[in-house]
């Protein structure tokens, strides 16, 4: 069985940059639990530390198991065509070395926010569509042909890289509370590219610790799944009975309608005044 609308998200399933004392076991545990269950997409980022965990998991599975690796590269928006390869070049590396694989699946491309100085970029649709189109391009020039997919911070973003046919794929936090994605899908699905929705529970913030069942509790990552354009929900998993839960409630998303009514009111909610 492989597992195709769920992506193990490594960002703290194990010690690393944003919980250095984790205990790491059950989080690797789960991972190579999640491989032998049939989830076949990982995504990790190397600036946060935990891909050594992803390869200690990974030794533990089956060799033949296909897995599809997707791994990030932040980059400024305004760097130089120069330090963009130089930065893309070494990202990946570092991510095929801390993983001991040959080549990368997939790359989410992603403005760093921090870096980035020229703030008047960030809504530039026209800059941010220049700033995809050339990183994706650099992104392949690396080998192995890899799908680039554009992680979009805001509406901008997405609009930018859907002008672009060098991105073959769109990720972004999508959840009910951050559910502006959703307003895309449809135009995604037109598009015939993939879209990653990330953090699904909003670092399990939407759990709902009162409902009385697993599949209510994890009614959010329900909803993320109901429209048919997501591709598949990037979710954090530390442990195995919340491994087992996750799968079944992937296997019960809402339905579309369900989806579509939170989504209408979503965009009729309040919005500030314009000047
Ligand atoms: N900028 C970016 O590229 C970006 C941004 C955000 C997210 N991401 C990706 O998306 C992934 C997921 O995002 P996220 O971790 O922020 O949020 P998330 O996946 O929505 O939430 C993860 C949290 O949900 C908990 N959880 C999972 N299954 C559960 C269950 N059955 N019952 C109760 N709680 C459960 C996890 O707990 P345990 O860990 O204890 O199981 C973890 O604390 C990240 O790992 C990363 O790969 C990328």
């Amino acid at each position: 069985m492989t597992v195709t609308r769920l992506c193990f998200g490594t960002s703290t399933f194990a010690a690393g940059r944003l919980i250095p004392d984790k205990d790491s076991g059950p989080g690797i545990a789960a991972l190579a639990a999640a491989v032998d269950a049939g989830i076949r997409m990982i995504h990790s980022n190397p600036k946060l530390q935990t891909q050594w965990a992803i390869r200690e998991a990974l030794s533990r599975v089956h060799e033949d198991v296909r897995i599809r690796h997707v791994v990030k590269v932040e980059l400024p928006l305004g760097a130089s065509e120069h330090e963009a390869c130089e930065l893309i070049h070494a990202r990946l590396t570092q991510s095929a070395q801390n993983l001991g694989i040959d080549r990368v699946d997939a790359v989410t491309i992603e403005i760093d926010l921090k870096r980035t100085r020229d703030r008047a970029l960030l809504v530039d649709v026209d800059a941010l569509t220049a700033f995809y189109d050339f990183t994706a391009k650099q992104v392949a020039s690396f080998g192995g042909q890899p799908t680039v997919f554009a992680y979009c911070h805001s509406p901008a973003h997405l609009d930018a890289c859907l002008r672009t046919t060098q991105i073959g794929g769109f990720a972004a936090q999508y959840n009910p509370v951050e559910a502006w994605p959703g307003l895309y899908l449809d135009r995604i699905a037109l598009s015939d590219r993939p879209f990653l929705a990330m953090a699904p529970l909003r670092r399990s913030l939407l759990v709902d610790t009162a409902a009385p069942t697993a599949r209510d509790r994890l009614r959010s990552l329900r909803w993320v799944l109901g429209h048919p354009a997501v591709t598949a929900a990037v979710i954090t998993i530390s442990s195995s009975e919340h491994l087992l839960e996750v799968i079944d409630a992937a296997q019960h998303p809402l339905r579309l309608d369900q989806v579509r009514q939170h989504l209408e009111a979503w965009r009729h909610a309040p919005v500030p005044n314009q000047p």
